[in-house]
């Protein structure tokens, strides 16, 4: 085991402040380094902002707020590096400059600091072959807001050793979050089986199925606690849509962006961050997202598509199939991770995906994407998981088994 004194974090954007922030709170000096003096003051300011409110909410004192941001010091250079033992990188979303952030970061660390990213959907593997210590390369996913949110998606590029997964499965505990072990695959875990649920709401809203407000207000009442276009506004638009071209360079049709995402994307509607995304924060067009969907439906002819909360949900249960087939985690960990990453629930409170279509009946969840293969195209053609369970009567909760096993309690085994 690995001892972890010191940590960096590179970028100071609302990931890598969020990030320094956690890791200080487990009592572990952190560094920011970002190539500005204003972004790491933003990502200083971003952990500071959560300490503040957690004071103003009488859940510490300013004494212990001021005690954990001294652990947290801001950088424009690496002269700092040389005793860092773990380095989290966290900007901006593109190949290129996190491969010459991890080139940089070879040079400038102990030959033993462990090199993570928290890339959403980039290859771990490839960012390793730019280091000469590709078996101490990993990738630390954490999730929006990190502060908040429990999950980290550990994910081992094809050459990091098992000492550095168990170091880094330790650590992540030690910052009293929970770490997930996600076999490589583009998307990882959580965004793969996120993104065409969100992508899908997108669709509907394009295709005029139904308004956002209506899609983010049947959302919220299934459980779940964001609506899709409030989500993709918190998260950013262009990192939605930067992980959704991931996943369709990878998986084909079933992921194809839905235009209306792109066309926010090129008039950098990019969220709350800048203001506008699929609402309005600022003195934006009020009126640019109706206009778009209306181009968009004269372009294709697709208009009046139907919409039901399944419409959503049945792509993430099916991607969640294709995730298990292909045994990206164990069932047990998939429904953990989309609880605990992205805080999914139904009516009756926090449940997994594949909880979900086990209760729902995997025959009723294979005809309700046949149904809707018929009607809306390749998005959702069936998993032969899917397929598979349904042939051997697999059916879920009602006969004991189905993507989980069930005792006669219907408590999961
Ligand atoms: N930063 C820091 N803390 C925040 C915060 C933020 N941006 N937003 C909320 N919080 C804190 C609040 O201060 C509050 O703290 P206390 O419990 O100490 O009072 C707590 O979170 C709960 O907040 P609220 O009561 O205001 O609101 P809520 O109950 O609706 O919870 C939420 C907010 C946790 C964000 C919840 O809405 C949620 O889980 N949303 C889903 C978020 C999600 O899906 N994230 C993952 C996206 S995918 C991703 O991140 C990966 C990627 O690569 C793109």
């Amino acid at each position: 085991m690995a001892y972890i004194y010191k940590a960096a974090v590179i970028g100071g954007g609302t990931m890598g402040g969020g990030i320094a922030q956690v890791v200080s709170h487990s009592g572990l000096p952190v560094i920011i380094k970002d190539i500005s003096q204003d972004a790491v003051d933003k990502g200083i300011e971003a952990a500071r902002e959560v300490y503040a409110s957690r004071v103003k909410k009488g859940k510490m004192t300013q004494h212990e707020m001021d005690q954990k941001m001294a652990l947290i010091t801001g950088t424009t250079t690496y002269d700092d590096f040389d005793d860092v033992d773990l380095v989290i990188e966290a900007v901006t979303e593109r190949m290129d400059v996190k491969k010459a952030v991890f080139a940089e970061l070879d040079k400038v660390t102990p030959s033993s600091c462990i090199l993570a990213s928290n890339t959403s959907a980039l290859s771990i593997s490839e960012l390793a072959a730019s280091t000469g210590r590709p078996d101490k390369v990993i990738g630390m996913h954490f999730f929006n807001p990190a502060p908040v949110m429990k999950l980290v998606e550990v994910i081992p590029g094809l050459e990091t050793s098992e000492d550095i997964i168990n170091d880094v499965m330790d650590f992540t505990t030690s910052l009293r979050k929970l770490p997930i072990r996600v076999e490589e695959c583009a998307g990882f875990l959580v965004n793969r089986l996120l993104m065409p649920f969100f992508n899908e709401a997108v669709y509907a809203a394009q295709e005029g199925a139904a308004s956002m407000e209506v899609i983010d207000a049947a959302v919220t009442a299934a459980g779940m606690p964001m609506g899709p276009f409030f989500l993709a506004d918190m998260l950013g638009v262009d990192i939605c849509r930067e992980v959704q071209h991931v996943l369709y360079e990878e998986y084909g049709l079933r992921m194809a962006p839905a235009t209306l995402l792109e066309r926010l994307f090129e008039a950098r509607r990019f969220g709350k961050k800048n203001g506008a995304g699929f609402y309005v924060y600022n003195d934006a067009s009020e009126t640019f997202v109706a206009e778009q969907i209306a181009a968009v439906q004269a372009e294709t002819g697709i208009t009046g598509t139907p919409f039901s909360f399944d419409r959503l949900l049945l792509p993430m249960i099916n991607e969640a199939a294709y995730a298990l087939q292909e045994k990206v985690a164990s069932p047990n960990d998939i429904d953990i991770a989309m609880m605990a990453g992205a805080g999914m629930a139904d009516t009756s409170g926090p449940k997994g995906p594949l909880q979900i279509a086990d209760e729902m009946g995997l025959d009723v969840v294979l005809a309700k994407l046949e149904g809707l293969h018929r009607v809306l195209g390749e998005r959702f053609r069936p998993a032969p998981l899917i397929k598979r369970k349904v042939r051997a009567g697999h059916l879920g909760v009602k006969t004991g088994k189905g993507f989980k096993e069930y005792a006669a309690s219907l408590e999961t085994v």
